[in-house]
């Protein structure tokens, strides 16, 4: 079941940040003394104040309290940028990659300083305060990381939502953190389309109101309105400003940024993180576990909607003066090749992906890669979601033809930064496991009912105690902070994840527990997709899970009820993706429509979504216990209707 073992080549091992011992070394201090360990890293940032105290954190489900350098003071923009421009002023902060093979550009670190300093004065000069959130619904521009740190320097809060969010979703967004400000594009730009990223956000203030002032950066030039008063040009206003803006002093525990996550119910939960723990936890994430030498380019292809793009596109890489590059378009515009051919453009050494993006390229077939050249690449990762051996073995040996150890990172939106990975000169890789714990990070694996089990065993993962990374509270509402990880497993940190561990101490994550489902890489709330679908008028119930699915990892298979008096067809399936689509985005577009003149229930009324996933898998040979439901005789008409035909 451990499968085979791939040591640390020998040239990486060679010069490694960190060996095995190392790390053994570095681990055990930082868990038996997290004190003295964070308090002496702690210090690899800048601080205006230093820090007196490292740790004061409580996981009693009475009193959930997580604070880290309480009395320190910074501020995250300088330290992503000021205190890099003595020594690399001129070396790339971001190389830009356009979404077409001719567009691309490089921002220096005093271009960086430049454009962030007079971003923050725009939104100064336009009322932004110090504390107030931010919305920032942008394409992967520049721009978009001028903004987020334009806030950090004044100390504002930023909220990214992810370009491909529908005005509704955005809306709520807006609504939930009652932010008064939006930054946006006119259009983003992906695979050779437009996004109307400022149409939607026009329709989603019609909705939510109260926003004051909406700076709109020009990408494409296309045709929008501009509301007079509440709409201003970004490449206007930074005209009107000086380009030096003193970096606001914050507090460790003041908030950074909030970031909107699905949950198993409900709606989307604002998580929010930080400024000292966090950033001090990024970097040095990001330092070792992609082992970053001084002058190497570094490429993470995610968004910067999602957490990987905030800790490792921008906080983590900046703080450590890393060079970043930045993706607008898609893994397969213009070719399936583009990957790689942007590796051989810019000479990226370390690149760090999806599974579902290393699937759909592996079914594109590797002439895409082997017609590049790739020599500059160094070392790999993987997040988001489990990655199946037979993608990770193609990634290891036609992406890094054997020299690349392959970090494949497991972590959470709550969790700020990566928990467990292997460390590219300290671990030898399994195929399919996320491997050991990061500095800090003491996983445990518990049984149903909260039981520690001990040695090569499976079932929930939980975290013992804090590290400096983590999320302090869900935005405006800290008793579902608690409820949704605290409560689950009293004292424990409840990721919501099932997990196996080896005979030799390695994790393998084997997927959500909870009802969420992973689908290419990006977290849905079943009960979300649930509420679109039951908000269409034809609906009458709805019940949402997920199926294995290629590509995408998991996808959305929806059971719907009708309306009294409703004909199912393929036309009212269409509608109702279009419906799902509108509602929260493209993401969570059902793969699959049943209808079902009625879903299993128990006597109380309670649905049975076990039954309904494993008729979605097609493996309903083994339902288990059928006879607690009120009407045994829906399953077989479930069966027969199944949309999943392997
Ligand atoms: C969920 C978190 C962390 C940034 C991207 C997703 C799954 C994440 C892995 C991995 C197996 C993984 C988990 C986790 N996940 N990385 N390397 N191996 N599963 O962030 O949207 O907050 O989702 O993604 O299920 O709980 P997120």
């Amino acid at each position: 079941m451990t499968g085979d073992v791939y040591p640390v080549p020998a040239e990486i091992a060679e010069n490694a940040l960190l060996n095995n011992e190392q790390y053994l070394e570095m681990y055990n201090k930082s868990v038996e003394d997290p004190d003295g360990f964070w308090g002496e890293h702690g210090k690899r940032i800048d601080w205006i104040k230093p820090y007196t105290t490292v740790k004061n954190t409580s996981y009693d489900y009475h009193n959930v309290s997580i604070k880290w350098f309480e009395d320190g003071t910074l501020n995250v923009a300088a330290n992503c940028i000021d205190r890099h421009l003595a020594e690399r002023g001129d070396q790339p902060a971001i190389i830009w990659e356009g979404d077409e093979p001719d567009q691309s550009k490089t921002i220096t670190y005093k271009q960086l300083s430049d454009a962030v300093n007079r971003f923050a004065n725009v939104l100064l000069t336009n009322g932004v305060k110090k504390g107030d959130r931010v919305t920032v619904y942008m394409p992967m521009i520049p721009e978009a990381a001028y903004a987020m740190l334009a806030c950090a320097r004044i100390g504002a809060v930023h909220s990214v939502v992810f370009g491909g969010f529908s005005p509704d979703s955005l809306a709520g967004r807006i609504e939930d953190c009652s932010s008064r400000f939006v930054i946006t594009a006119d259009e983003g730009v992906r695979g050779g389309r437009t996004v109307p990223l400022k149409e939607n956000t026009d329709r989603a203030i019609e909705k939510c109101g109260n926003v004051d002032k909406v700076f709109v950066v020009k990408r494409t030039g296309g045709n929008i309105n501009m509301t007079e008063g509440r709409d201003l040009w970004y490449h206007e206003e930074i005209e009107k400003v000086s380009a030096d803006c003193p970096p606001a002093e914050m507090n460790a525990e003041d908030p950074l940024f909030i970031l909107y996550t699905s949950g198993s119910t409900g709606q989307p939960k604002g998580v929010m993180h930080t400024s000292g723990g966090y950033l001090v936890y990024a970097s040095m994430t990001h330092q070792y576990v992609f082992d970053y030498h001084p002058g190497e380019v570094y490429w993470c292809t995610a968004d910067v909607g999602w957490v990987t793009g905030h800790s490792y596109i921008l906080y983590g890489p900046l703080a450590n003066g890393a060079t970043t590059l930045m993706f607008e378009g898609v893994p397969t515009y213009p070719t399936a090749g583009r990957f790689w051919e942007v590796c051989d453009k810019h000479n990226v050494n370390i690149f760090y992906t999806a599974p579902t993006a290393i699937r759909a390229l592996m079914g594109a077939g590797d002439e895409h890669v082997t017609n590049t050249s790739r020599k500059s690449l160094r070392i790999l990762g993987s997040v988001g979601e489990p990655i199946n051996p037979e993608a990770w073995m193609w990634y290891h040996n036609v992406v890094g033809e054997q020299r690349c150890p392959i970090v494949d990172t497991w972590w959470q939106t709550e969790t700020g930064g990566i928990l467990i990975t292997p460390l590219p000169g300290a671990t030898d890789l399994k195929p399919g496991s996320a491997t050991r714990p990061f500095f800090g990070i003491q996983p445990a694996i518990v049984d149903a009912e909260g039981n520690f089990q001990e040695g090569a065993t499976e079932g929930n993962l939980v975290i013992t105690d804090s590290w400096p990374g983590q999320m302090r509270t869900v935005y405006g509402d800290h008793e579902r902070f608690v409820q949704t990880y605290f409560a689950t497993y009293k004292g424990l940190y409840f990721t919501g994840d099932g997990c196996r561990r080896d005979e030799d101490g390695y994790y393998w994550i084997t997927g959500r527990v909870d009802d969420v489902i992973n689908v290419s890489g990006h977290r849905m709330g079943t009960a979300e997709v649930e509420s679109a679908l039951v908000a269409h008028p034809d609906v009458s119930e709805a019940a949402v899970v997920g199926y294995p699915h290629d590509v995408k990892g998991q996808g959305i298979y929806a059971y719907v009820t009708l309306m009294e008096g409703l004909e199912p067809s393929e036309e009212l399936k269409k509608k109702l993706v279009k419906h799902v689509r509108a509602e929260i985005g493209p993401i969570a577009s059902p793969d699959l429509i049943q209808f079902a003149p009625s879903l299993p229930k128990t006597r109380s009324g309670k649905i049975m979504r076990r039954i309904l996933r494993k008729i979605a898998e097609d493996s309903f040979e083994n339902l288990g216990d059928t006879s607690t439901l009120a009407d045994p005789t829906v399953v077989g008409d479930l069966i027969d209707n199944r949309q999943n035909r392997a």
